[in-house]
């Protein structure tokens, strides 16, 4: 019988973990749970930065970014010595079960606890790159598009002003999520990501072709994980002698106001996993697949890698000749 869950936001922020916390810490207590909050992600787990949390320690965050719950990188929880401390605070704090908002070291990290020490848990996909399996969308990662279409948006209007080619750096070190969805939005002429070897003649030889049809500006989108989006502009400006801009948006993509899809998936994932929890489920991923919530064993959602739709490519491309 679960009578305490615990809550727990590890690995990078995203808009919409306080919408989920929420939601979590709700729900709980509407069930008549005890809630306690972990501070500071896995690492707050091993240092026992835990208390509890009631209706009041939620008001007014539905509409905030970040983690109120805050959150470090914790690499030590790959070691087993230190997922063993953990295992033993959650014991010492009399927590039942952890809902974990985060991407996929959080999941994995959860899928460990469960199988060593028998933490029983459920996670809610919380990630601005949406890179996490069995989920069509996680919660922030609709929030960080917006908020580079915004930035692009703006930066078109100088782009065309100046006549230039405009690099910008979007967030992404393994997969081109957002890359693909935020410059098919904008209009790119050029997406880079991860997945397909990077080109640099290619890009040029795309400019060449805009400018000769009188194309005088230009917007790449260049996911971090392809190459610094200075070396790209190095190599334009010396091949085509043209004016080229980098803008690198950085982590202002993970900040912000959650948009209304990340709050609306927020408050049914996170909601969704203490319900499934009181069923008796456990140790599952809680996705939102066809908008329908949909459980998934780790061990399953662990064996699947999300891959980016490349047909996307071609797309863009042929919409912004
Ligand atoms: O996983 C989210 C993410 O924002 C990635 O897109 C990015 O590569 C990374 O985190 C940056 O991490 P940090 O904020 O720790 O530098």
């Amino acid at each position: 019988m679960i009578k305490t869950i615990g809550v727990v936001t590890p690995g990078g922020d995203a808009p919409g973990m306080n919408t989920a916390i929420r939601a979590v810490v709700r729900t709980a207590i509407f069930h008549g749970l005890r809630v306690m909050a972990i501070e500071r992600g896995y690492a707050g787990l091993i240092g026992g930065d835990i208390h509890p949390m009631d209706l009041k320690s939620v008001s007014g965050i539905v509409n905030r970014g970040g983690t109120i719950l805050h959150t470090v990188r914790c690499p030590e929880f790959r070691k087993k010595s230190f997922r063993k401390i953990a295992a033993r605070q959650i014991k010492d704090h009399g927590i039942d079960a952890l809902v974990v908002i985060g991407g996929n070291g959080s999941l994995a990290g959860a899928d460990q606890l469960a199988r060593e020490y028998g933490v029983n848990s459920m996670v809610v996909p919380a990630s601005i790159d949406n890179d996490i399996p069995c989920t069509d969308s996680t919660i922030g990662f609709d929030t960080a598009v917006n908020t580079a279409l915004d930035a692009i948006d703006k930066i078109r209007d100088t782009a065309a002003s100046h006549e230039r080619i405009f690099i910008i750096e979007v967030m992404g070190r393994d997969n081109g999520f957002i890359a693909l969805e935020v410059g098919l939005g904008a209009g790119a002429e050029i997406i880079m990501v991860p997945e397909v070897k990077c080109d640099f003649e290619r890009v040029c030889g795309r400019i060449k072709e805009g400018l000769d049809r009188g194309k005088l500006s230009s917007i790449i989108v260049v996911a971090e994980g392809v190459c610094p989006g200075q070396n790209l502009a190095e190599f334009i400006r010396k091949k085509l002698k043209v004016d080229v801009r980098v803008t690198v948006l950085g982590h202002i993509q993970r900040g912000g106001s959650p948009s209304a899809d990340s709050r609306a998936v927020a408050c049914k994932l996170g909601s969704a996993a203490v319900e499934l929890l009181l069923k008796g489920q456990k140790n599952k991923l809680v996705g939102m697949i066809s908008g329908n919530v949909t459980p998934t064993d780790y061990a399953k959602a662990l064996r699947i890698k999300k891959t980016i739709d490349k047909s996307v490519l071609v797309l863009a491309e042929k919409l912004s000749i």
